[in-house]
């Protein structure tokens, strides 16, 4: 039996925040394969970058550095109007900001 096809590839995955003069290193050289059927829960604690990881694979938001494909498009290098594209095929709702609540449709918000 052929191998259940992989729909997210992560390869050396990293995303920086600045906040002030100070930058937050929130995912460090991360790899991860994600197959089709695959049932995954995302743990740990809070801060730790579960929302981060999450935003950067639906494309709410943009790596640092490192590699990112979804079904087979490399998410971290497309343009701003095709991962608009992307995301709004893939999302029939209004994304929001888990922090304010605030419509955040192609980058994160800046409430924060
Ligand atoms: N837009 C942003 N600007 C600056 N820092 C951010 C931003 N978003 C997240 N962070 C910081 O990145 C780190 C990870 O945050 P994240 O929200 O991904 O954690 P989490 O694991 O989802 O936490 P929780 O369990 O509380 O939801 C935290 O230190 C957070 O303050
Ligand atoms: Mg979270």
């Amino acid at each position: 039996m052929s191998e259940k096809k992989v729909l997210v590839r992560i390869r050396g995955l990293a995303k920086d925040y600045k906040r002030g003069v100070e930058t937050v290193h929130v995912l460090e050289k991360l790899d991860l394969d994600i197959r089709e059927g695959d049932f995954l829960a995302l743990m740990g604690p809070s801060g730790s970058g579960k929302s981060t990881l999450l935003n950067l694979i639906g494309g709410l938001d943009r790596p640092s550095s490192g590699t990112l494909e979804v079904a087979g498009q490399r998410v971290d290098s497309m343009g701003d109007g095709a991962l608009a594209r992307t995301t709004s095929a893939s999302s029939s709702r209004c994304t929001t900001c888990c922090r304010c609540s605030r419509p955040s449709a192609t980058s994160s918000c800046r409430c924060c």
